[in-house]
């Protein structure tokens, strides 16, 4: 079966009542079934945390899987760590923003992250991590 991890990082556990003008009012766990309603012959390891060395741990248990989808919230502008996390597992790897991240803040604009992924998916709520996923599924074949 394919595994494929969608990690969640910090600030994200709130999701539907943080800031539901920017970021919708899913829950993480909504997310969470609507994935595994759609995509049944998945194996999904969902996970969220909002500790950083946690997620570097989540990021190295994604080398023996198919695909990672990675929402890295702030860590996303300045996580030097998590880039090089991501950039030595050696898998199709999706970078996903809920919100459109370019046309907020400044510092929002800018991704550590990104060089690290294979794509970068901004703006399209929930649906960014199903395109993740369809595009993780296309890289496997
Ligand atoms: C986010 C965008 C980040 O800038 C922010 O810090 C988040 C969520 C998004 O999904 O739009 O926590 O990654």
């Amino acid at each position: 079966m394919t595994r494929v991890f969608v990690l969640n990082g910090v600030n994200l556990g709130p999701l539907g009542q943080r800031r539901p003008e920017v970021y919708g009012t899913l829950t993480l766990n909504d997310i969470e079934s609507l994935l595994r309603g759609e995509f049944t012959d998945v194996d999904f390891e969902f996970r969220q945390t909002d500790y950083e060395g946690e997620m570097v741990g989540f990021v190295r248990e994604a080398a023996g899987s198919d695909g990672l989808i990675l929402n890295p919230g702030a860590w996303t502008h300045y996580s030097y760590a998590l880039h090089d996390a991501v950039e030595a597992v050696d898998v199709p790897k999706v970078e996903v923003h809920l919100s459109n991240v370019h046309a907020r803040e400044e510092w929002r604009r800018h991704s550590v992250v990104s060089p690290a992924v294979d794509a970068v998916v901004a703006g399209m709520g929930a649906l960014g991590y199903e395109a993740a996923i369809r595009y993780v599924l296309s890289r496997i074949g």
